[in-house]
């Protein structure tokens, strides 16, 4: 129900529009002066004020100030007699929504609080709208904005805030760590640890160790107690990188936390509970490791309530000048190298390049490239290897349709040039070229080769 407050001191008054609003349904609170209404407003959320302009104590006006400060979005309506229409406008001018004249005609005020009141649900629901735009792109340092990214962002938008576990899956160098940390920090866990274990980087026993933790004497080596990752994670995040790589072993132990969400660490008995969200990522196929029997499939089945694919980055290509502009920026700073951009060729290298280490591999070109560069272009001659190949082969096939040369230069040039490709395979050249094997060997001979 929508709370309205009467402040006025002028009880006969206020009686009478408290009469009119509360039969319109609405919750009506009264104050009969400024400082009772200031008193209100600090205890409590109202959607209108309806204030008298002149009243013995506090003056409206001075009391108008003070409530916006209070609460600057509460619509205030002045009531004001006929003949003071002038303050009026000084109210308006310090806030007021708008003014009613006394004595308040019934008709005029249900009008006005249906008006404001529905006014004041648009605004929230703009704001609404716009805090949940803002949201889908507000996942700091997370670059892209292209159509194969929306649906992520919009998973990542409603996955975040609650505790649900989740399974991220990509080419490497995609983004997935970034993307946990981001789901972390957008998270009511934010401001508790997010926890990470790379689980192909250790061998079985020590990896059990590091999840679950170790009494002293555990094994040999295990000179003391030492509290694993989960307990570590407790209120906040694990992130299990590469989970594909755990052993089977580990896995149901994995499933044991996420069910029961509890362990006992290696040595002791004693059981742990934690609170842990869970966040697991992997650059295999999950289904098909499940099929060959190296992943449980109740694991990923409990792993897979929300899946976040992340896509190659070759599938968004759209994304690489803004990810570039990101980098270069990143990178200038860094390095404190003034470098404006690309040239339009280096772009188009960038842009036709399939990317097999993703954005990882993109970050590492463009910071290369700002550090080799002379110039305040990069240049594809800067380019590592495999993009500086995809440019010479770009140049060594395609030759220059200059105005000034004749049909019979062209026509020379294009067969030398399709003969050096095919590597002076003549039935190959005069296929590509759609003439006579005769054809071209008459060109050839006509130019003198044999
Ligand atoms: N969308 C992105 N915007 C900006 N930087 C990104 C983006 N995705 C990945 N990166 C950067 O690329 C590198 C690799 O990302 P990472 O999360 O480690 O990938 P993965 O875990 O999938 O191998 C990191 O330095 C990361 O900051
Ligand atoms: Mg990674």
């Amino acid at each position: 129900m929508h709370k309205i407050l009467i402040v006025d001191d002028d009880q006969t008054h206020r009686q009478m529009i408290d009469t009119i609003l509360r039969k319109d349904g609405y919750d009506i609170y009264q104050a009969d002066d400024g400082d009772q209404a200031i008193d209100n407003v600090q205890k409590q959320f109202f959607d209108i004020i309806l204030m008298d302009i002149r009243m013995k104590r506090m003056d409206g006006i001075s009391a108008l100030k003070a409530i916006k400060k209070l609460s600057p979005s509460i619509p205030v309506i002045i009531m004001t007699a006929f003949s003071s229409v002038n303050t009026a406008v000084d109210a308006l001018k310090s806030g007021a929504y708008d003014y009613l004249t006394k004595p308040v005609d019934s008709d005029e005020l249900s009008i006005l609080i249906k008006k404001v009141l529905h006014l004041n649900q648009l605004e929230k629901e703009n704001v609404y709208l716009k805090e949940r735009l803002g949201k889908t792109f507000h996942f700091k340092n997370i670059i892209g904005n292209s159509a194969a990214i929306q649906p992520l962002f919009e998973a990542m938008t409603l996955s975040s805030p609650t505790d649900a576990t989740i399974l991220i899956s990509g080419e490497s160098g995609t983004g997935k760590e970034l993307i946990a940390n981001a789901i972390h920090e957008n998270s009511p866990r934010k401001d508790m640890p997010l926890i990470k274990l790379n689980c192909a980087a250790l061998p079985e026993s020590l990896l059990e160790s590091e999840l679950f933790g170790h009494l002293k004497g555990a094994f040999t080596g295990a000179a003391t107690n030492k509290k694993g990752r989960f307990h570590l994670a407790h209120k906040g995040t694990i992130f299990l990188d590469e989970i594909a790589d755990m052993p089977l072993s580990t896995q149901s132990k994995i499933l044991r936390v996420i069910q029961e969400q509890e362990f006992e660490p290696l040595g002791g008995t004693q059981t742990i509970k934690v609170d842990v969200r869970i966040i697991a990522a992997t650059n295999r196929n999950l289904k098909e490791a499940v099929q060959t029997g190296r992943f449980r499939e109740d694991l990923y089945f409990r792993l897979n309530v929300i899946h976040l694919k992340v896509p190659p980055l070759k599938e968004r290509s759209e994304d690489i000048p803004l990810l570039t502009e990101f980098f270069l920026k990143k990178f200038t700073q860094k390095n404190k190298r003034f470098i404006k951009g690309l040239t339009p060729k280096g772009m188009d290298i960038l842009m036709r390049y399939d990317w097999p280490g993703n954005i990882r591999e993109l970050q590492n070109v463009i910071e290369r490239s700002v550090i080799m560069s002379r110039g305040d272009l990069i240049e594809p001659d800067v380019f590592p290897e495999p993009l500086k190949k995809l440019y010479q082969s770009s140049n060594e096939n395609r030759m220059a349709l200059n105005v000034g040369k004749s049909l019979k230069d062209m026509e020379k040039e294009m067969i030398l040039l399709t003969l050096k490709k095919t590597n002076g395979n003549r039935t190959h050249t005069a296929d590509i070229l759609g003439i006579s094997r005769r054809t071209l060997q008459l060109k050839l001979k006509e130019y003198g080769v044999h």
